[in-house]
């Protein structure tokens, strides 16, 4: 696969399917039919959940393995292409589990004993004891193997309609405790909620797979559990004989009475797999008994077996190269996996989970008048090539959680801004200087603030943090904020001397030397 396809700008789909065994026509026509198409206009993510096999199976795994790669002969078979989509095990990616373990603290155990399937599998299930933990987790599980994609769509049948929803709301609570926020205006009222172009989990859409009805041999719905099923790897002979054997719904007691197609199961299959002048004369020598149930059957037959004859070829090639399935799997397994990756990363930052030092006191409170060790931040020098925005991020922590003396307690509100006990907005902004000498140059959003936490780093990796009081600036921010309009407000902090000189819209600049470090501002 190309990098361009792998970074590919297209909407993003994501899949799975539990390894019950072989597949029939009905999981083929219910998903891998729509999925093959899907991997030509989407950056398509297709798995095999054997996490979620095992909810229903923990009991006897001795097939699960046999089972995974059935699936994956069926999913190549019917012509996935690992060249255009990403095909892998669900456990071989294990971003899915530990995202599972974290959404699981945000997720109210009543939604989950909520969700329709949950009652419904355990009473249909009623053999397997199925008051587990895990049984209870499985839509949030596939609620991790969905939101770890960020996918823009979930391609399902609707009895899966219920798990994507619950993912909606898990994303929509993810969001609310954690992505950042900004300040909206609704109605008149001003409220902070998750900026919706930063938010970690966007909420995916179903897209919904047309479930064409689909009978089994016996006129039941085609299924696995009812043993009635045709499956994909099914031969030539197979399909025969089983359509020889398949109900025609109780009608046409001899051969000379004539039958209605349009009830009938084997008509259900013509009309799936049919061309239209098999359909237009089956249906008509049924209407007239100028054709038999066997005769039209066998027609069937050759219908199914006209659209498995690509699949069983594609079979055939693939058993031969055992070898080259796993390492499809493997290879898509670590593709999938740098792609959940990149979620988690962004999700262990606001979690505490990241391995980076950020937002950890280097000093116990009592040290807080040694002002310059805390402020000395070679220790993290490895944050000066960083992004701006995660840079930017990292030093508000560090501000918050090391230089900020302990007992100011603050609110956050939109990202960059705090909000005192007494109800008073501070901006926090940061800057890093770009060269010896340089000013630090600053940007923030047209607001009122009552104070200005200004963080300027400095090239031997020195943190200064100004607090600056509104009515120092008072007229000059006005006129700075007029003067940008809906775009964000340029200023700059520039030393000179000993002092330190801020320069907004107009001169003079402003001499802030002395709110270094000044936290009395600030109440609590
Ligand atoms: N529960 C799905 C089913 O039984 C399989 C599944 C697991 C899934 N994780 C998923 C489907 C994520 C879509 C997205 O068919």
């Amino acid at each position: 696969m190309t990098e361009q396809m792998t970074t590919s700008s297209r909407p993003r789909v994501l899949s799975g399917m539990r390894p019950t065994g072989k597949l029939h026509l009905g999981n083929y026509m219910g998903a891998l039919y729509n999925w093959v198409k899907l991997q030509h206009e989407y950056e398509c993510y297709f798995f095999i959940a054997d996490w979620h096999a095992l909810t229903t199976d923990y009991a006897d795994p001795s097939l699960l393995k046999q089972n995974i790669f059935e699936v994956a002969l069926d999913f190549l078979s019917a012509g996935l292409d690992p060249d255009r989509c990403t095909i892998f095990v669900q456990s071989h990616v294990p971003q899915h589990t530990e995202l599972h373990l974290l959404l699981s603290m945000i997720t109210p155990v009543s939604w989950l004993e909520r969700v329709p399937t949950y009652k419904d599998q355990q009473e249909q299930l009623r053999e397997k004891d199925l008051a587990t933990y895990g049984f209870l987790g499985y839509p949030l599980l596939q609620s991790a193997d969905i939101l770890v994609y960020q996918p823009n769509f979930v391609p399902v049948g609707q009895d899966q309609v219920s798990h994507v929803e619950l993912t909606r709301e898990v994303a929509r609570r993810f969001n609310y405790l954690y992505s950042p926020k900004h300040v909206a205006t609704v109605g008149d009222r001003t409220v902070t909620e998750p900026d919706p172009d930063k938010l970690l989990l966007p909420e995916p859409e179903v897209l919904l797979t047309p479930s064409p009805k689909l009978p089994g041999i016996d006129g039941r719905k085609m299924s696995k559990s009812y043993g009635n099923s045709i499956l994909l790897s099914d031969t030539t002979g197979d399909v025969e004989s089983k359509m020889l054997r398949m109900s025609n719904g109780g009608q046409r007691p001899t051969s000379d009475v004539p039958g209605d197609p349009d009830i009938c199961p084997v008509g259900d299959m013509h009309r799936l797999f049919s061309e239209p002048h098999v359909l237009t004369h089956i249906t008509q020598g049924c209407r007239t008994a100028t054709i038999r149930c066997d005769e039209c059957k066998i027609m069937a037959a050759a219908s199914i077996n006209l659209h498995l004859h690509p699949i069983r070829e594609r079979r055939a090639r693939l058993i031969e190269d055992p070898d080259r399935v796993w390492e499809i799997l493997d290879e898509g397994s670590a593709r999938a996996s740098k792609r959940a990756e990149k979620t988690m990363q962004q999700i262990r930052a606001v979690t505490g989970l990241s391995r980076d030092r950020s937002g950890v006191r280097l000093h116990q409170p009592f040290q807080e008048l040694d002002k310059s060790a805390s402020r000395n931040l070679t220790a993290f020098k490895d944050w000066w090539d960083l992004d701006a925005p995660i840079l930017t991020r990292n030093l508000r922590e560090r501000w918050r959680t090391d230089l900020l003396p302990s007992g100011k307690v603050l609110k956050p509100d939109a990202e960059g801004v705090w909000i005192t006990q007494k109800g008073q907005r501070i901006l926090v902004a940061v800057a890093k200087q770009n060269g010896p000498g340089a000013a630090w140059e600053f940007s923030a959003k047209p607001k009122s603030y009552e104070m200005l936490v200004l963080l300027c780093w400095d090239e031997n990796y020195y943190l200064r943090d100004f607090v600056v009081p509104q009515k120092l600036i008072l007229g000059e921010w006005i006129a700075a904020k007029k003067n940008a309009g809906k775009s964000d407000i340029k200023f700059s902090v520039e030393r000179s001397g000993d002092r330190y000189l801020l320069h907004l819209l107009n001169p003079p600049p402003i001499d802030i030397t002395s709110t270094e470090s000044e936290y009395s501002v600030i109440p609590g």
